[in-house]
């Protein structure tokens, strides 16, 4: 089924085109994580649903993913969903469990447990279409992120059978089993592709790659055995034609390759100056990069150093202003309001 007709006011869209590298009326502002834990209104829909169950229902799905937009008039909305949602929609035994994160069942360690899991088909995740296609009715001309995790970062709980700090099974894998870490890297890549590829089709107008826990890797091991993972997602989701965003944490020595994958836009945790990210990503946007936790800080602090951000942006093709990481859920949302206000009315340079 075709996807629906474009709003016109797509093509008019700040953070659209700050991600292609085009003038923009403002500098655009979205949050990671802007839905969850720091919304009361969140809290409220969630009362005894289970993530992923909250993940399957679509009308949960648009309300959730509108909250933010609704709350703070942010420039994207992102899809309420979850990295490991895929995995569970093709039937592997997992949970999210609260205050802890994805909990694998069995988790996978051979070729045969790569093997064993099913490739994505839309049909598995005919929610997920259903839920965007509401989604960009609502949204009018605020644009939809699409999303997926890249394949080192859902290996990580697909190896560890959880939430790890070292990684270490799932390095061991990429260095004592290459062939059964390129099974696995290759089936995990074809189910983000397929992912992304469902929600833009329904109507999503960019998509980000998280490979949040990439900055675990050398650069070298990056590279051979994790960036052409990454980058075949990537090249499946350049041929939809929507801005493509790479963003991992820890990642101020793999700026560079995580640019060359194949994204439009880089996205840049917190702990790498954007002054010192820019010149590694090249003729690339940047997406970042405020501390999280300077939403703690009183609120002049919070903006002097957001401008601190958007003055860094200006010497980057494009920029997307956002947080380094994802919106810490003791977050007070009127700092976040306060902040939006403040990106979306700094003056141009
Ligand atoms: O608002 C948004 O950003 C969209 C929704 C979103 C969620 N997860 C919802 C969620 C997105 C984009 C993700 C991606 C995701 N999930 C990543 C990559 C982004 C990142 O933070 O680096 C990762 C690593 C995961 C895996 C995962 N799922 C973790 C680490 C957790 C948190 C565990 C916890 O409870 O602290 C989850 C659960 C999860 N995903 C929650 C939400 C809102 C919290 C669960 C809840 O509200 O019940």
């Amino acid at each position: 089924m075709a996807p629906p007709p474009a709003h016109p006011d797509l093509a008019r869209s700040a953070f659209l085109l700050a991600a292609r590298g085009e003038p923009v009326p403002h500098t655009p502002v979205w949050f990671m994580r802007q839905a969850g834990r720091s919304l009361p209104e969140y809290l409220e829909v969630r009362e005894g649903v289970a993530m992923l169950e909250a993940c399957m229902r679509p009308e949960l799905v648009v309300e959730i993913t509108m909250q933010p937009v609704r709350r703070y008039g942010v420039d994207a909305a992102i899809f309420f969903s979850d990295i490991v949602l895929p995995l569970k929609a093709v039937g592997v035994d997992l949970d999210i469990k609260p205050g802890v994160g994805p909990v694998v069942e069995r988790p996978v360690r051979t070729l045969a447990d790569v093997e064993a899991i099913p490739d994505l088909t839309p049909d598995h995740v005919d929610f997920v279409t259903e839920a965007v296609r509401g989604l960009v009715g609502e949204l009018g001309g605020t644009p939809l992120i699409g999303f997926a995790g890249a394949p080192f970062t859902v290996a990580s709980y697909l190896v560890e059978g959880g939430p790890s700090k070292e990684h270490a099974r799932t390095k061991a894998m990429m260095f004592g089993a290459p062939d059964v870490w390129d099974a696995l890297m290759r089936k995990i890549g074809g189910i983000a592709a397929t992912y992304l590829e469902v929600q833009v089709a329904a109507g999503a107008s960019a998509v980000q790659l998280f490979d949040s826990w990439a900055g675990a890797l050398t650069p070298a091991d990056y590279r051979a055995s994790v960036m052409p993972h990454s980058a075949a997602v990537l090249e499946r989701a350049g041929a939809l034609g929507v801005p493509r965003i790479h963003f991992g944490v820890g990642t101020g020595s793999l700026l560079g390759p995580m640019g060359e994958a194949g994204a439009d836009v880089v996205g840049v945790d917190w702990r790498t100056p954007l002054a010192d990210a820019i010149p590694q990503v090249g003729d690339r946007a940047v997406q970042g990069n405020l501390d999280p936790t300077l939403v703690f800080a009183p609120t002049e602090v919070m903006t002097a150093r957001a401008a601190e951000v958007i003055e860094a942006g200006r010497a980057a093709r494009g920029h997307v202003f956002n947080l380094g990481h994802g919106v810490i859920p003791s977050t007070d949302p009127d700092q976040l309001a306060r902040l939006t206000e403040f990106v979306q009315g700094y003056p141009l340079g």
